[in-house]
């Protein structure tokens, strides 16, 4: 038996050792990124069509290129199978596809359906305005006018800038602008203009001298009447046959939130505890999270500790610049990460799971150094297990049209470049669960408390368009042992309890979630 179990041990080792060495030579680097095929996305696809329309005005062949996708949207496919060698997935990892409405039973799919794509049409409608609109400038328009940049806030007025008539001579010239949200007039008069139609959404300017004109278009101001904010109103700018159209978006500026860094020193040092709070969520584990407390107080004694804890019998966490909050038994994963992080009352958040353990390569000035001089919004770590062998976990995520049926994600290894001014640092999508993050952005995306175990990219699958994601492996945590977790005698009670209870999230949940709340029908990945 004894025999057997250090054979077991022995084979994870080499195993380990094999992962360890191989990682070290195989680097995922931008370039090593593979995407299944290459797929052309809906706008290109419009313009496909349009393309298709200009062909019986210009009869000039062209050919389609043959690819499924581009015609009903994605399709749910991964790599072919192929001949299995030993290790063959660690070099070039196979992208398998997932179809999402598994999920579900065939008899409830129909409804289930249904009910998406009503909840899926009003959010189109919520989400896309008139400033996402398909606007084509025709050819050789005589108007000038602003393409994109003219803002007004809800109800307020602005001068339009950039507007211009440009003809040949003419014995009157005339313009004639009209909006559907709002009105215009004019700032200031100029001689030898007649306007009709002030403070009116249409508005007409006409002139013998084209001079006059034109000074008096700088002068038309726009005055947003619908009050509908995160909107945008479509102007058309007409004179004789010719007609141009742009946008004006209606919003109100955005209201600041700031947190005090507090003293900064001489060499520019921040005081950490001002500006960083550490988030974690635990679970039975509480002598993991004691080595975790300790091992940040080496560091960082007067760094706010939150703990977010849904077990059933909770133990008492005090200690300064510690808060423990209980939470309703078994509430979940993702429960706790926004319980913790709802707490937070710094300008960062570091999330930690509650095995991870401090030394002296968990910098987190490193990770502020990156997050203040640049636009990144969160940024991750390494992982360092006790095999030595450390995880970044890079990911990158895009989506692709689909239809009815629903869009695909593709989850791929991987990074888009690297960080400039940080050379151990890149630009991804996902990364991996420790990490610094400004608190606005993480609140705005929220950690969905549907998730209740086995969790973690569906949080940057949520924040895809609203996180910009890096990740650094020159800031090191340590993972507490986790083979001696994973193999069944290695296990202590509490840790068998915790697996029992982690492992209670079926595949199912998450991919109802894809499926329903986002609108996927199909994941494809290699990770
Ligand atoms: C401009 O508006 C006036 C008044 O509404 C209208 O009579 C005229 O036909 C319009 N001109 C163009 C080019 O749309
Ligand atoms: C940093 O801030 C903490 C918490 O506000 C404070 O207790 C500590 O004294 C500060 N450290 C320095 C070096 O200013």
């Amino acid at each position: 038996m004894l025999v057997q179990k250090i054979k077991v041990l022995l084979g994870f080792v080499t195993v380990g050792l094999l992962v360890t060495v191989l990682y070290y030579h195989w680097s995922p680097s931008a370039s090593t990124v593979i995407y299944s095929r290459k797929r052309l996305d809906s706008s290109i696809e419009k313009l496909l069509e349009r393309n298709k329309q200009l062909k019986k005005e210009f009869p000039i062949p062209f050919h389609l290129k043959d690819n499924t996708e581009r015609r009903n949207g994605c399709v749910c496919e991964g790599d072919a199978e192929r001949i299995n060698l030993p290790f063959s997935d660690l070099f070039f990892p196979r992208v398998g596809a997932s179809a999402l409405h598994s999920a579900f039973r065939e008899s409830e799919l129909k409804e289930i359906k249904k009910r998406r794509q009503h909840e899926y049409n009003s959010f189109l409608r919520r989400s896309k305005t008139a400033s996402n609109l398909l606007i084509i400038a025709e050819a050789n328009v005589p108007l000038q006018y602003p393409t994109q940049g003219v803002e007004v806030q809800p109800t307020r007025s602005t001068l339009i800038p950039g507007l211009l008539l440009n003809l040949k001579s003419m014995k009157v010239y005339s313009v004639n602008l009209t909006a559907s949200m709002g009105t215009f007039n004019i700032a200031s008069l100029v001689d030898e203009v007649k306007i009709s139609g002030k403070g009116k959404m249409h508005m007409s300017l006409s002139s013998p001298v084209l001079a006059a004109l034109n000074r008096q278009l700088q002068f038309v101001t726009y005055t947003n009447k619908i009050f509908h904010p995160n909107t945008a109103d479509i102007v058309q700018l007409r004179t004789g046959r010719f007609q141009a159209t742009f946008t004006i978006k209606i919003r109100h500026e955005l209201t600041p939130k700031l947190y005090d860094p507090g003293p900064i020193g001489p060499k520019g040092e921040y005081n950490i505890s001002r500006l960083v709070t550490i988030a974690t969520k635990t679970f039975l584990r509480y002598d993991k999270l004691q080595v975790l407390i300790d091992s940040i107080r080496q560091f960082y004694p007067t760094v706010t500790i939150i703990i977010a804890d849904d077990s059933e019998h909770p133990k008492l966490v005090t200690g300064p610049y510690i808060e423990h909050y209980i939470m309703p038994f078994k509430k979940g994963w993702f429960a706790g990460r926004n319980l913790a992080v709802s707490q937070v009352t710094t300008k960062y958040v570091l999330w930690v799971d509650d095995d991870f353990i401090f030394t002296s390569n968990t910098k987190l000035e490193k990770m502020v150094a990156v997050l203040e001089s640049t636009s990144l919004d969160l940024v991750g770590g390494a992982v360092r297990e006790v095999t030595g062998y450390t995880a970044t976990y890079r990911h990158i995520i895009s989506t692709a049209e689909g239809g009815e049926d629903g869009d695909c994600l593709h989850i791929r290894r991987g990074f888009h470049h690297a960080l400039e001014g940080f050379p151990n640092c890149v630009v991804a999508d996902a990364v991996i669960n420790f990490f610094m993050a400004r608190t606005e952005k993480v609140r705005q995306v929220g950690f969905d408390p549907r998730l209740a175990r086995v969790a973690h990219l569906e949080f940057f699958v949520d924040g895809l368009g609203v996180l910009h994601v890096g990740s650094c492996d020159d800031v090191i945590i340590n993972h507490a042992s986790k083979i001696k977790g994973m193999l069944p005698w290695g296990q202590s009670e509490t840790d068998k309890t915790y697996s029992k209870f982690r492992n209670t999230n079926s595949w199912s949940d998450q991919t109802a979630l894809f499926y329903f709340k986002n609108h996927f029908k199909c994941l494809t990945s290699n990770s």
